[in-house]
């Protein structure tokens, strides 16, 4: 019988990529005669692709139901609680399961049965490269956030000389020099302002320098280690207390602030505290994209655009859903290498002593598989142990 993947539409408010193009579905199918893909009616649609490619593509387009009774269900959002009911033992779930914030959906997943597979749990090792969707959602992020401060700063990024007179370049100030980060400086660099980059990771300064943006100096020099991921360690609570503090003056001198400060399973941290909102012009823009983990803005509102002291203040949770077009082909692919990895003889049986999936897996056979969400699930167990 053939491998079935069925992709359903989301259903998140706001919500306008889907997990699987008819370009990427297409190519899934060319890999033999053994699968099948059924895409719900309009998933595409806020991606641009009409039911009619897909089914150019070779994929049937159905219900809900028969979607959800795939044996390989991709999805860019985590199943819904009624998703979760309808699924059985035994599937596979393919997407952003948010495992560190939504540990309980990890949890009902784990009671149905179910192998969640969470693409925020993929390695970052370089095999792993071509299933790395959070890095190709923060590039998009990134990007997204700048082309925002530009059409929200009521000046002009780039340099200006006209016949009356010379128009300074923006400023523009990326705290947290990760994937987001720098694209943000890249892109803001493109359209013509001087950019300045922070981070507490030392190889950034690099990176940052390599874009032909300036590294932020302070005066106390705070820097934290990086996992074997790459990822920040959380900085001593005095470090991070001063951080805010000693980042004011170059806040104070930006006409926008990129904020993309993260460190994985933490609320983000605050480095842009209301004194240093109150201290910059009137007009300016903060586009704080750490709004979803509470924002390294004091006075970000998450998921709204508000004003302070003048200053507008940018708490998106969502920006790549403002590029369905990419976001979906770049998600997919990341999908579509997952599912290929684990692909034998026509099955999907992954190796679960592989690191991709040892990794990526949140729940199988009835249980929460990762340790950081089991101790979310039970937390006094995990302090007694
Ligand atoms: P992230 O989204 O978790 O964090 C964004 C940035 O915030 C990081 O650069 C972090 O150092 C910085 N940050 C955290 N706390 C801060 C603070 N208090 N002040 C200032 N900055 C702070 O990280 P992201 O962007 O997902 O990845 C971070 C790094 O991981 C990348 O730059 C890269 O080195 C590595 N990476 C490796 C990959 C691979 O090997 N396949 C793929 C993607 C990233």
């Amino acid at each position: 019988m053939a491998l079935s993947i069925g992709v359903p539409r989301e259903m998140e408010s706001g919500e306008t990529r889907v997990a699987l193009v008819p370009d990427v579905a297409d190519r899934l199918l060319a890999m033999g005669d053994a699968l099948e893909v059924r895409v719900e009616a309009g998933a595409g649609r806020g991606a641009y692709h009409p039911d009619a490619e897909y089914e150019d593509a070779g994929c049937s387009v159905v219900g809900r139901d028969a979607v959800l009774a795939a044996d390989i269900v991709v999805t860019v959002a985590p199943p819904s609680g009624d998703d979760i009911d309808a699924l059985d033992d035994g599937q596979v779930v393919i997407g952003f399961m948010r495992p560190l914030e939504q540990p309980g959906t990890a949890q009902a997943l784990a009671e149905q049965g179910v192998t969640a597979l969470a693409m925020e749990l993929v390695p970052r090792i370089s095999r792993a490269q071509k299933l790395d969707a959070l890095s190709a959602m923060s590039s998009i992020g990134g990007y997204r956030a700048a082309i925002r401060a530009a059409e929200r700063l009521p000046k002009f990024f780039p340099l200006l000389t006209t016949a009356a007179g010379t128009v300074r370049p923006a400023r523009v100030l990326v705290l947290g020099a990760g994937v987001a980060g720098l694209q943000a400086i890249a892109t803001a660099k493109r359209l013509g302002a001087k950019v300045f980059g922070y981070d507490i990771r030392e190889p950034t300064r690099e990176e940052v320098e390599s874009l032909g943006a300036s590294f932020v100096e302070l005066e106390v020099d705070i820097e934290a280690d990086q996992d074997e991921s790459g990822y920040a360690e959380e900085l001593e609570k005095e470090k991070q207390e001063r951080q805010p503090e000693l980042l004011q003056p170059h806040i104070a001198e930006a006409d926008v602030v990129i904020s993309t400060a993260l460190i994985p399973g933490q609320p983000a941290p605050l480095l842009i505290n209301e004194a240093a909102v109150e201290a910059m012009d009137p007009g300016s823009v903060i586009v704080d994209l750490a709004a979803p983990n509470g924002g390294n803005c004091a006075l970000t509102e998450t998921g709204e655009d508000v004003g302070a002291h003048n200053v507008q203040i940018l708490g998106p949770t969502n920006l790549p859903a403002e590029m369905p077009v990419h976001a979906s082909e770049l998600y997919a692919k990341t999908v579509a290498a997952m599912i290929e990895e684990g692909l034998d003889d026509g099955a999907f049986a992954p190796d679960f002593d592989d690191q991709i999936f040892a990794d990526s897996c949140l729940t199988r056979d009835g249980a929460v598989r990762n340790e950081r969400v089991q101790g979310l699930l039970n937390p006094v167990e995990e302090e007694e142990t």
